[in-house]
């Protein structure tokens, strides 16, 4: 289903509506949800101090204008955003669709390392302390996070497939997968979600994923929409050695600076249509859906409830051919990778 078809007169195919949101459903597996999710995991760590009671109303807000798809993963905090989010959670079990992801590894005494597991004994480990964590008995969607170079996928999702048997997970996803690796996982189980960075500023996963993604009729879940909120103009560089963004080399120094100026476009249009930049960065997302035919259901991060109205609206605003036209090059100028180690993105095994 093309979700940019429904945008606009917020109405389904099959008419139905969820709040403000258009619905879409989440490749063949049948979970339906708001044409925009909510991406949870600043509310934990890696963009400046948390304020875990506005997160939470920000979460009710959600709900109520349509949001229906949570992202999350184990990661996040190192549990802590599971377990936040576990009371919303469980108070809108009915409502609410839950993903969380496995397969980074971190180390308490080491906040910068990074290593990756897709044995499937740990996946079993993995799921079953998500579930302790999230305190519910099924986890809607269920994504390897990042490819472990020593586990071929085909092993990584026939495992993952268990956990579906069982009942333990409803819905497969893979993050920051190549189209040939998509193609190999969905031959062993369909695939519900890709979830994959696609912004104005970070458009790599058009070269392979999303055609395979648009054949194969799984949903595109892009992340970093706003391009971690540097799309939005609100970002003007960090002193936080927390923010995670300072360890990005598009964030920093020169880079920073020379990616101010590819905004401009993006203001052109906010102002010409009373409109934000954000709502700008994520109109064009969305309109990726009826210009490569999939749907495309980005997850916006905020810990704002003011902010998340903003994003919600961009959902049902349509650019006009010339307007995308104008945006395009932009990503092509942009100084500085999306990671300093590229080699664990799918951009990075091409
Ligand atoms: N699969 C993966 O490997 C992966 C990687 C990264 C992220 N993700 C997922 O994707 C989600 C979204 O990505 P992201 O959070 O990295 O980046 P993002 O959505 O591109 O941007 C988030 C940043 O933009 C700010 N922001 C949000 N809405 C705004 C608005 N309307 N105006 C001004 N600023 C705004 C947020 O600040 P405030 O919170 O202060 O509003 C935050 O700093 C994450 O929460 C996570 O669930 C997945």
């Amino acid at each position: 289903m093309n979700s940019d078809s429904m945008a606009g007169g917020g109405q389904a195919a099959g008419g139905s509506t969820t709040g403000a949101l258009p619905i879409t459903t989440l490749g063949a597996a049948g979970i339906q949800v708001g044409t925009q999710g909510l991406g949870c995991m600043g509310m934990s760590e890696f963009y400046g101090p948390s304020d875990l009671t506005e997160s939470r109303a920000t979460l009710d807000r959600a709900l109520e204008l349509g949001v229906t798809l949570f992202d999350t993963a184990d990661v996040y905090g190192s549990g802590h955003n599971e377990e936040f989010l576990s009371d919303f959670v469980n108070a809108e079990r009915d409502r609410v669709v839950i993903a969380t992801k496995f397969g980074i590894v971190r180390k308490a005494d080491d906040p910068a390392y990074r290593g990756f597991d897709n044995s499937p004994g740990y996946i079993r480990a993995a799921v079953e302390a998500s579930l302790r964590r999230l305190r519910i008995d099924t986890v809607d969607l269920y994504y390897m996070h990042r490819k472990d170079p020593g586990v071929p996928i085909e092993d990584t999702v026939g495992a993952m497939a268990e956990l579906v048997r069982e009942g333990k997970v409803r819905a497969l996803g893979l993050s920051e997968v190549t189209g040939a690796e998509l193609r190999s996982a969905h031959a062993v189980h369909p695939i519900a979600a890709v979830q994959s960075e696609w912004s104005l500023f970070s458009r790599d996963v058009e070269a392979t994923v999303v055609p395979a993604a648009a054949a194969l009729g799984v949903t595109f879940v892009p992340y970093s929409p706003l391009g971690r909120g540097f799309l939005t103009g609100s970002f003007t560089g960090t002193a936080d050695a927390k923010d995670f963004r300072a360890t990005m080399p598009r964030f920093v120094g020169e880079n920073a600076a020379r990616n101010a100026e590819l905004l401009a476009p993006l203001r052109t249009i906010a102002d010409a249509r009373g409109i934000t930049l954000a709502q700008v960065a994520l109109a064009w997302v969305h309109a990726q859906s009826r210009v490569r035919d999939l749907a495309v259901v980005p997850i916006p991060g905020t810990r704002s409830r003011t902010r998340l109205a903003d994003n919600v609206a961009a959902a049902t605003i349509s650019l006009t051919d010339v307007e995308l036209t104008t945006l395009e090059p932009i990503a092509g100028k942009v100084s500085g990778t999306r990671y300093a180690d590229m080699s664990f993105t799918s951009a990075g095994r091409e």
